[in-house]
């Protein structure tokens, strides 16, 4: 696999792209938030088994609307656990078991008069390898509106070029939408999987390694992409590089062995640390 950058390049490049971002942060304007608590995300105490593995302990966390909120640690140490069950993908596994909760919007996901289905139309999901259908690039982003029984040709048009753009490929492939999604690059593939996140018009984005497959240039392009969204989404993304969690998220959680460790302002995370296994991992010294 082609590693965009490795977990062990220099530090000095954190501490750029942490200065880089607190600049952008104080140049920031408070946006209009309107609809802003649908997109608030509460873990409250929460615990999680796979039969009778526990692999996430107790874990708190406040997840602030229309920002990025990165979450980092080991590989095995619960990050996809978590974001999954945010959408409650883990659903169909057998014997899985949790304790305390999570919460959108005030809404406990688990709420038993809460349809699932409803739950991930509102909740946007990139995974690390791009997943197009085998479909042409139109159809892949109408895919769930037609499921929906939507086959409005103006409304279909209207939902492809706004997801396009939302997701900065519309330039690249308003010519060619009847093609196949395959005959797309991986970086283009990855911002087709974006666009069809968006398609539903979700609150939420849920993005677990989306750029792990992707060489520099194209991880530019969906970090660059993470910035935009963020103005209308709430976005967890899970990322091993050090690098682009401190260029691209507002937010920092530390997981090690299930464990939250520490969860503040991404700056804090990385320059200055509580926690002295936080400073081992963000510094290259573990994991
Ligand atoms: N479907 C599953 N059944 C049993 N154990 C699982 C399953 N998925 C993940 N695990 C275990 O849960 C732990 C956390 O995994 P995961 O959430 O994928 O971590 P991360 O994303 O941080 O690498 C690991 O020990 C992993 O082996
Ligand atoms: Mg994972």
């Amino acid at each position: 696999m082609n590693e965009a950058s490795p977990d062990s390049a220099p530090a000095v490049d954190v501490a750029q792209a942490v200065r880089q971002r607190r600049v952008e942060v104080a140049q920031r304007k408070p946006e209009a938030d309107a609809d802003v608590n649908l997109q608030h995300i509460q873990v409250c105490n929460y615990s999680f088994f796979y039969g009778t593995t526990q692999v996430l302990f107790d874990v708190n966390m406040d997840i602030p609307e229309r920002r990025v909120t990165a979450l980092i640690g080991p590989s095995g140490c619960g990050k996809t656990t978590l974001l999954r069950n945010i959408n409650r993908m883990n659903d169909l596994i057998d014997g899985i078991r949790h304790q305390g909760d999570i919460l959108i919007g005030g809404q406990s996901v688990y709420d038993r008069y809460l349809e699932v289905i409803s739950l991930r139309k509102r909740i946007g999901m990139v995974f690390q390898k791009s997943n197009p259908f085998p479909k042409t690039i139109y159809e892949n982003i109408v895919y769930s509106l037609r499921v929906a029984g939507r086959n409005k040709k103006a409304e279909l048009d209207e939902t492809v070029e706004r997801s396009l753009r939302g997701a900065a490929l519309w330039d690249e492939v308003k010519d060619r939408l009847k093609e196949s999604a395959f005959s797309l690059s991986g970086g283009q593939m990855q911002r087709l999987c974006i666009a069809r996140a968006i398609a539903n018009r979700p609150e939420i984005l849920l993005m677990d390694e989306p750029c792990s497959a992707l060489d520099p240039v194209a991880t530019g392009k969906i970090e660059d992409l993470i910035d935009e969204l963020k103005k209308e989404y709430t976005i967890i993304i899970v990322t091993h590089n050090m690098q682009q969690a401190a260029r691209v998220s507002d937010r920092t959680a530390f997981f090690y062995l299930g464990k939250l460790i520490e969860y503040d302002d991404t700056q804090t995370i990385f320059m200055n640390p509580a926690e002295e296994q936080t400073e081992a991992y963000v510094s290259g010294r573990f994991g």
